[in-house]
């Protein structure tokens, strides 16, 4: 579904050039099968996407600079991919796993995704970015730790567990799809699991012994809380950043957005609740885990802790987090040799989502465009010089006022040049955005509208460098951001249906150099299938194919 067939000739040159990779860092293999399975995490079978049999799929484990070789076998009866929430591929956007970088393994077919964790440490997790897949599953946890001889801020803890969490539903994705297809919203979630249980979930822990918990949402919709009956939380790093060490009772993890905590083991032996429950809702969801100790006497019992009611609590909390300048990241020198305040901005952002309809089906929007992917994945098009495919340029950097309008949006971005976003939140609910590639500066978030005085209350000191931010209901979050990754890359909400149905584009990070420095070539490997997208790939990516 790649490029039209008179390309074909450019494509078979495209295939015999090598790809770079930096021969000198270790790599990791792996074989992954995608398959269909029964799995039934509410007590209901429904059909579920397994990596290797599992669900959820297994820990990617690595460390800093670790070459991951991952070998994806796709045994479902549709186009597959995989993507890598905060990986960032530097410099090799083909490899990122979504349809505007690269194309769909088809059926039957396997890729090998080379993608690098260079300069990389902390949590993250990998999950199916094509047709509502996520609904079913195919997610697992990412983890890099430092190289050794590198300090990190806190004493080795006596093991480590990836947590999973995310609103479920009990419908089969391709239902779901289709009722977003036909024009209509996602429904309220069935239920909430934590690693891929709706109850029951249980972590082992010994007495007097310190955990550390990687605590990310897969979910498609919901803001969560995640608390554990009597034990506070010690904050320590999210999505790459170490943390000024914050002791917390109960933490709000957005859609997409990924934390670690340590826990230790010094409460009465008996079995505490691990709860997870849905934030700002009608109605709350609440599922249950187990943390059990090695010399339990007791089951779970008491009443399960509640969640912080208010809004309020949970920015304070947000604008609490910060970065932790005297510790190392991936590097040895401290996370606050770079003085990201003292950058000159050269381009300010400012993106607002909206809601709509286009045809009378229901629609979202960044800046109005509501995104329509194109036949050609946007990468190939630009890698292979494909005119028409896009029309660079048509989201303004100023708000709009249009009515929601269907759009192949792609903003324009210099490389090195160092941006400010504002995301603007005139709704209701809260958002999660993700932009793959980078990790950015969270400099404010706010309620009400934004003003160039805002930016008085910026933290230009020691804000969180992370990959996926929320933004409150009519509320405003700003970032900062250098442009040092050139390539194509995903802006998205993680709202997944919202994501599905148009909140998102891509960002065209451009230099006019063809240096390898700046840009690897396409992976020998690339999937090029010649010829347009045939009905069925279609409808995994547009909800209305007339458009
Ligand atoms: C598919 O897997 C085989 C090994 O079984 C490998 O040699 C080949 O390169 C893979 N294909 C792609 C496109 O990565
Ligand atoms: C920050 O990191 C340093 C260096 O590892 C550590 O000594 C210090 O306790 C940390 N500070 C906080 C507030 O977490």
């Amino acid at each position: 579904m790649a490029a039209k067939g008179k390309y074909a000739g450019v494509l078979v040159m495209g295939l015999s050039l090598l790809i770079a990779i930096a021969a000198e860092d270790p790599y990791r293999f792996f074989e992954w099968h995608v398959t269909h399975g029964t799995i039934a995490p509410m007590g209901v079978k429904q059909q579920g996407i397994l990596i290797n049999k599992m669900f959820p799929g297994p820990d990617i484990r690595s460390v800093t600079n670790d070459n991951l070789i991952i070998n994806v076998f796709n045994h479902l009866d549709e186009p597959f991919l995989i993507s890598w929430a905060g990986i960032q591929n530097r410099k090799n956007s083909f490899q990122d796993g979504v349809y505007g970088t690269t194309c769909p393994i088809p059926p039957g077919k396997n890729y090998t995704y080379a993608l690098q964790v260079k300069d990389q440490i902390g949590s993250f997790y990998y999950f199916p970015s094509l047709g509502f897949h996520k609904a079913a599953g195919g997610f697992g946890g990412i983890r890099i730790s430092s190289r050794p001889l590198i300090p990190v801020p806190f004493p080795p803890p006596a093991d480590d567990y990836t947590l999973l969490i995310g609103d479920w539903y009990k419908t089969n994705h391709k239902a779901l799809r289709a009722q977003l297809n036909n024009g209509g919203k996602l429904p309220f979630p069935d239920g909430i699991l934590i690693n891929g249980r709706g109850t029951g979930a249980t972590l082992n822990i010994q007495p007097g012994k310190t955990y550390r918990l990687r605590i990310s949402n897969v979910g498609l919709k919901n803001s969560l809380n995640f608390r554990i009956q009597n034990h506070a939380m010690k904050l320590v790093e999210i999505e790459g950043t170490h943390t000024i060490q914050n002791v917390v009772s109960s933490l709000d993890v957005h859609v997409g957005q990924s934390y670690s905590v340590l826990i230790t083991a010094n409460q009465p032996a008996k079995d505490y609740y691990i709860v997870v429950s849905t934030r700002f809702t009608p109605k709350v969801l609440t599922t249950t885990g187990v943390l059990h100790y090695s010399n339990s006497a007791r089951p779970v019992s008491g009443p399960i802790p509640a969640a912080p009611a208010p809004m309020s609590w949970s920015f304070s909390q947000a604008r609490a987090i910060r970065t932790n300048l005297t510790a190392s990241g991936p590097r040895p020198n401290p996370q606050g040799s770079y003085h990201y305040g003292m950058v000159k901005v050269t381009r300010t952002i400012r993106l607002a989502n909206s809601a709509g309809q286009i045809k009378g089906k229901q629609r979202y929007a960044v800046k109005s465009a509501s995104f329509y992917p194109s036949d050609t994945p946007l990468k190939l098009a630009d890698y292979f010089h494909i005119n028409g495919v896009y029309k660079p340029g048509g989201i303004s950097d100023q708000p709009t006022n249009k009515p929601i309008f269907p759009f192949t949006s792609v903003l324009q971005a210099d490389y090195r040049a160092f941006v400010e976003i504002v995301f603007e939140n005139g709704e209701n609910i809260v958002q999660s955005w993700h932009l793959n590639g980078y990790s950015f500066f969270v400099v404010g978030m706010e309620l009400g509208k934004w003003s160039p005085d805002s930016r008085k209350a910026y933290n230009l000191n020691d804000a969180v460098s992370r990959c996926t931010v929320q933004v409150y209901p009519r509320s405003w979050t700003a970032i900062y951001v250098g442009l040092d990754n050139v390539g194509m890359w995903n802006l998205r909400s993680e709202l997944w249906e919202r994501q599905y149905l148009g909140q998102q584009f891509y960002m065209r990070v451009y230099t006019t150099s063809t240096s390898l420095r700046d840009e690897y070539r396409i992976p020998t490997n690339a999937l090029l299938v010649v010829g347009p997208m045939d009905a069925r790939d279609k409808a995994l990516l547009l909800s209305d194919d007339s458009v």
